[in-house]
């Protein structure tokens, strides 16, 4: 008799294996107290981006039907209503499930855990297999590397952009992920779904798109002069950017932190400003890959962000984020009030 293995075996092979490691670990390495779990950063990368694709498929799915549900969710930090819809929450849904059964690692999502149940979220569930093909090649090239467990966080956003992808503006509709050791985001994905584009940012290693290409940053001189801003207080920038640039900057109202990340990545846009709250969910990804290049996340303090478990989730000092100097950047604009 011949055993042949086909690839699809291999898959689930190595993840049984993994989980009985992961199980080994936990019940016979843990000392007394907290158990000290050892994890290889490179696995959980590949479920984080598993976890983001398999949610950026459920809400093209979800799109297509033309069914949103969108509801109320609240009132955002800045007074307006904040939309939240079946997408959101199915997004979230397959995202948790997949993160979930790596055992103990410490989630930070937009959304709860749903009230969907494990049927309805059925029809919108990708093949595992099919999902993590198409990602493997990137994943292979991530260097190993040991973390102890309880030193990360992972970060997720299921559906950036709510409101627009509610108008049909789905080119700023994003899904993200990003790994936090202590409080600093070291790994940044950020997947475009209805333009089947990823971007992966790890500290130490650099950043790669979906074709598995390392991105090359477009030189100082020949990036767009141009600032993306949230459509909801683009007007307050615009006036404080004329001030400091005069006509040599342009303003572009963008929706979602994931999407402007990405104008800056590719050199379309020079920066990133935000006046208001914004929760670290949607800063995390894009921080990590902006770090990864040289540039970072600062709140309008001039202080970098911040996301271990004892800073809150809410950052109330508004951002600038840019690819590089971002110090520079901000030296611009000190003694204006921004926010
Ligand atoms: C999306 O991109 C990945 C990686 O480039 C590719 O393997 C996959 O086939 C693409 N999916 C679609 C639906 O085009
Ligand atoms: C830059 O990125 C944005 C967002 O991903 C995309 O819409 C745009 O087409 C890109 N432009 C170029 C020139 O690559």
């Amino acid at each position: 008799m011949q055993i042949k293995i086909h690839p699809k075996n291999t898959f689930t092979i190595i993840m049984t294996i993994g989980f009985i490691y992961l199980g080994y670990l936990i019940f016979f390495e843990s000392g007394d107290g907290m158990p000290e779990i050892d994890v290889n950063l490179k696995d959980v990368i590949s479920y984080a981006v598993l976890a983001i694709e398999m949610g950026g498929h459920a809400v093209m799915k979800i799109n297509e039907e033309k069914n949103l549900n969108a509801a109320a969710k609240g009132l955002t930090d800045e007074g307006k209503e904040e939309l939240l819809t079946r997408a959101d929450l199915i997004s979230n849904h397959l995202i948790l499930d997949i993160l979930q059964r790596f055992p103990q690692l410490q989630i930070v999502s937009e959304e709860k855990s749903s009230d969907f149940s494990d049927r309805e979220v059925e029809p919108y569930r990708s093949d595992n297999y099919a999902v993590w093909q198409s990602v493997k090649e990137i994943l292979d090239r991530i260097p190993n590397r040991r973390l102890q467990l309880s030193d990360v966080r992972v970060f997720v956003d299921p559906l950036d952009a709510t409101q627009e992808f509610t108008e049909g503006l789905t080119e700023y509709v994003t899904v993200m992920a990003c790994i936090v050791l202590r409080d600093e985001p070291i790994f940044g994905a950020i997947y475009r779904p209805f333009f089947n584009e990823t971007v992966f940012g790890l500290k130490g290693f650099g950043v790669i798109n979906s074709d598995g290409k390392e991105l090359k940053l477009v030189e100082e001189e020949k990036t767009t002069r141009k600032v993306v801003v949230s459509r909801s207080h683009a007007g307050k920038v615009k006036e404080v950017v004329e001030k400091v640039y005069g006509d040599k900057m342009s303003i572009e109202p963008a929706g979602g932190s994931g999407y402007k990340t990405l104008r800056l990545l590719n050199g379309t846009a020079e920066l990133y400003l935000h006046t208001t709250a914004i929760k670290k969910w949607d800063t995390c990804a894009g921080d990590a890959i902006l770090r990864t290049l040289g540039g970072a996340m600062l709140d309008l303090e001039g202080e970098p962000l911040k996301y271990s478990v004892q800073d809150p989730i809410l950052n109330k000092k508004g951002l600038l984020g840019t690819v590089r100097n971002p110090y520079t950047y901000f030296k611009k604009f000190e003694g204006i009030k921004l926010l």
